[in-house]
């Protein structure tokens, strides 16, 4: 999602004269979006604005040429005047939600006064309202994001408190922005929300329609080939979507949907509204509509209070599901959460161990779902050159990165039949079938 709002900014900026550009050095204003959904963010966020500081502004100042520094995105938002107090350097701090001013609050810095410019508010009107839909080049392949917000409030998650209630965009709007994707050349759109599935709004025909209709909807669009969606929330898993796996040929088989954790006590410490067994549940019922979606999950070690039997019972849950696929984290406490003021804190290594087995556990499921796809052949959509010589990589439809060789050089862009011929922890290899 930052990186869909990365692009949204520099859109937004090039009116005023800006534009991207890959030395950092020598720039006149210094965006750094951040993530603050678990600690080290946060901590990386304040070590490369020391770095920032040191290599670029301070180095400009001393040949008397001047940069703009701006923290944006959900560090932003949750720190606040804090920033300016530790990097007081730093000139513009904008939330997430905030950002469409960016180009207001630039134009009110003045490097002689040093006034600072913070941003951090909920607008009533939505920010992709005033957004630059100008759309130029997006590449092969994009994100698009349909909702944002969160009203789950998990007790270990900042994410209600820094981008805010739950927020679809409207349909149209989706369509609009879709059709000037595949305008420029895109062939495949992921579309992106925090709770992705909770996504919904007035469709066509008046009525509140959800993920499900969206999608089909969005697969009419003729040059649009692939579509995936990430992050979803089991509880909002519904039968349409659930369907669109099974009849929606544009609807890559593959699922992220996180469990956590496997154990009902956590899960009801961690305020997820769901049993392990509810979970399993619904993987089963995605597979009975469709047998060879890719499942992928994010998991938790460690939430306060968790016990080695429920640490088990999330390793046992691994084992029910068979993941292509996982995130696992060892459980950092975010402050103004509720899960913060949890008392019962395992301790450092006991968090280690069990990351590790978590971990270990989804590698070698992770190798076995990539291992049998060996010898079958897929269409892959090529994304860019590797880094060998006459080397692409692409995506499967199962979202592994998939390398393979070819002589033409043009084949950027297009939809080709590869057949894989090995399988490793992170990616694919093979030849190509149909050259074109
Ligand atoms: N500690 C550890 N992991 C977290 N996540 C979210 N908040 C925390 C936290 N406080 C993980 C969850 C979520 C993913 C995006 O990040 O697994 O699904
Ligand atoms: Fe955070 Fe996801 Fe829970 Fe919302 S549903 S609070 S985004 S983990």
């Amino acid at each position: 999602m930052n990186f869909y709002d990365s692009e949204r900014m520099t859109d937004l900026l090039k009116p005023h004269g800006y534009q991207l550009d890959d030395n950092e050095d020598d720039a006149d204003l210094i965006v750094l979006n951040t993530c603050h959904i678990r600690e080290k963010a946060v901590e990386k966020t304040y070590s490369e604005l020391g770095r920032i500081r040191d290599k670029i502004k301070t180095r400009k100042e001393n040949t008397g040429k001047k940069s703009i520094i701006a923290v944006a995105g959900c560090v932003a938002q949750a720190q606040g005047e804090e920033i300016m107090k530790r990097s007081p350097w730093v000139d513009i701090v904008v939330g997430p939600q905030s950002y469409q001013n960016l180009p207001e609050l630039i134009a009110k810095v003045d490097p002689v006064k040093k006034n600072k410019n913070i941003n951090i508010d909920f607008p009533t009107i939505p920010k992709f309202d005033q957004l630059n839909t100008n759309i130029e080049e997006r590449g092969t392949s994009a994100f698009l994001t349909i909702q944002e917000g969160c009203d789950k409030f998990c007790t270990f998650c900042v994410v209600p408190y820094t981008r805010g209630a739950e927020y679809s965009r409207p349909f149209t709007s989706i369509i609009e922005e879709a059709k000037k994707l595949i305008d420029v050349g895109v062939k495949e759109i992921t579309l992106l929300g925090q709770n992705v599935n909770a996504w919904n709004s007035k469709g066509l025909d008046n009525k509140t329609w959800g993920l499900g209709k969206l999608i089909d909807e969005l697969a009419k669009i003729n040059g649009l080939k692939f579509i995936r969606y990430t992050t979803s929330h089991p509880l909002d898993m519904d039968i349409e979507l659930i369907k669109s796996h099974r009849d929606n040929k544009k609807l890559m088989p593959y699922l992220h949907l996180p469990a956590q954790s496997g154990s009902d006590y956590v899960l009801k410490m961690m305020n997820r509204k769901h049993t392990a067994n509810e979970y399993l549940k619904i993987i089963e019922k995605v597979r009975a509509y469709n047998p060879q979606i890719a499942i992928s999950g994010d998991f938790i070690v460690g939430f306060p209070g968790e016990t080695e039997k429920d640490h088990m019972l999330t390793l046992n849950l691994i084992e029910q599901v068979n993941y292509a696929q996982a995130y696992s984290f060892k459980y950092s406490k975010r402050p103004g959460t509720p899960g913060s003021v949890f008392l019962d804190h395992v301790n450092e290594d006991t968090k280690n161990s069990r990351l590790y087995e978590v971990q270990e556990l989804l590698r070698s499921q992770q190798l076995l779902f990539n291992k049998k796809n060996v010898n079958s052949t897929m269409k892959i959509l090529v994304l860019k050159k590797g880094k060998k010589k006459n080397q692409y990589l692409g995506r499967s439809p199962f979202n592994q990165s998939t390398y393979f060789s070819s002589k033409n050089d043009s084949l950027i862009g297009s939809i080709i039949d590869v057949r894989i011929t090995e399988a490793f922890q992170n990616s694919l290899t093979g030849n190509i079938v149909s050259d074109f």
